[in-house]
This record gives C-alpha cells, sequence and structure tokens, in this order.
C-alpha cells in the first residue's frame, strides 16, 4: 500500500450512483457476464487481454486483480451495473498519490453498448476521483483507431491533450495512444 508520511492510501470500497446506472464493486456472480464480455470480438480487439479468454480468467479479475489493485492503493474496480447487471468495468489504475494522478480504463459489454455509458460512467468516476479523493488529474488513454473510446473520453468532458506515440499494445500490435485528462482545476 502507498504511504505518505505515516498515513496509507487506498481507495475506499464504495457505490457510486449515476443516471440509470451504478459503479459497484465486483461480485462472484459477474464472472459469466465478464467471461462473455471479454470474449467479445471489439473487446479483443482494443484491450489485450487473455486470448481465448476463459471463465478462470473472470474468476482472477474478480478475486485476486480487482482486490490486489484496492488494496496496494494503485486503483480500485468497479461494475456498471444496469438493473442489477454487469454492463461494463471501469477502474482507477496506476494511481500516484503523492503526485495525486491516476488513470480511468473502462470496456462495456455488448449488450450495454450504444447508450454512452462509458462516457457517463467515466464523469461519476472522475468527479469521486478529483472531488472525494481529491486526486488532480485523471488521464484516459485511448488508441489512435478507437473512435468509442476516444468519443467516451470527449463525452466525459475530458481534454485532448495529444498523442503518445507507440505507447500502447493490442493483439494486433503496438498502438499510439490519444492522451486526455481532467484536472481538478476543470470542474465547475
Ligand atoms: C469504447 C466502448 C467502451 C464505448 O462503449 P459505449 O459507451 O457503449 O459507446 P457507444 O456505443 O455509446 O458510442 C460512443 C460514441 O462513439 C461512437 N462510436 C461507437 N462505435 C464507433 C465506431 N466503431 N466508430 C466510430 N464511432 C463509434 C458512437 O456513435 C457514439 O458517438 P456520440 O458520442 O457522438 O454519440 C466500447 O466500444 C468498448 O467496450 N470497446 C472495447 C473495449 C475498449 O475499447 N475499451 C477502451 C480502451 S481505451
Amino acid at each position: 500500500m502507498t504511504e505518505i508520511g505515516a498515513v496509507a492510501v487506498r481507495f475506499p470500497k464504495v457505490v457510486l450512483e449515476g443516471d440509470g446506472f451504478l459503479l459497484r464493486p465486483l461480485e462472484a456472480r459477474d464472472v459469466d457476464d465478464i467471461t462473455l464480455a471479454c470474449q467479445d470480438e471489439t473487446t479483443l480487439e482494443w484491450l489485450p487481454l487473455p486470448q481465448p479468454y476463459e471463465r478462470e480468467h473472470a474468476e482472477g479479475f474478480v478475486e485476486v486483480v480487482a482486490k490486489e489493485a484496492q488494496e496496494s492503493g494503485r486503483g480500485v474496480v468497479f461494475a456498471i451495473a444496469v438493473e442489477g447487471r454487469l454492463h461494463g468495468c471501469i477502474d482507477l489504475k496506476a494511481t500516484d498519490w503523492l503526485t495525486g494522478t491516476t488513470e480511468i480504463g473502462y470496456w462495456v459489454a455488448p449488450w450495454g453498448r450504444g447508450r454512452g455509458l462509458a462516457g457517463r460512467a467515466t464523469r461519476v468516476l472522475v468527479e469521486w476521483a478529483l472531488r472525494d479523493q481529491r486526486l488532480q488529474r485523471v488521464v484516459v488513454q485511448a488508441a489512435t483507431g478507437n473512435v468509442a473510446s476516444q468519443r467516451g473520453a470527449e463525452s466525459a468532458g475530458f481534454i485532448r491533450e495529444g498523442v503518445a506515440r507507440n505507447a500502447g499494445i493490442v493483439h494486433g500490435g503496438r498502438v499510439d495512444l490519444v492522451v486526455y485528462s481532467l484536472v481538478a482545476s476543470d470542474l465547475p
């Protein structure tokens, strides 16, 4: 866990409310939906997940990866839940409590796409990160070819800063990443 002075820092486990959805911690009952969503062609096009993606990978994500992220202070993972069912995942990652910076990542399951859920969830999460967790800068990075993800960041109010060259990897190879940010002073 990160320590600033004598204070150990990690994100609290909370439920955040959006318009028609909740951001809540992952649960064991999400495993089947995560497996399905991460076997989707578009998800695998843009995220360097195991391929083929098996149920055991989803179990590891819920039981190990998400827990470890929260306990170490590096991040926190939420299900984007609509009427109780997981429709996507969004997380804070690579958090640096000393500089007050973090990054948002997301995917939306095929059955949740087409209603701007990534952008709306991103807005809820970035406000929580900047206001409640008192971080200073939140980044979203999307491959230059991933227009839907870029639209998500833009609809959440993020500012495009530029392109980080050769910064990411997907199954198709290395990619340039468009870097977006929202900083504390951007909030109304
Ligand atoms: C990126 C992703 C999360 C967006 O899901 P979503 O919130 O349901 O997005 P929507 O389908 O509502 O589309 C959002 C916007 O992108 C546009 N869009 C969607 N697919 C598009 C495509 N293939 N090409 C161009 N524009 C596209 C939509 O028209 C919409 O535009 P608008 O904001 O002007 O209305 C989802 O596509 C996904 O999970 N992709 C795979 C994983 C991924 O890329 N994660 C992000 C890694 S950085």
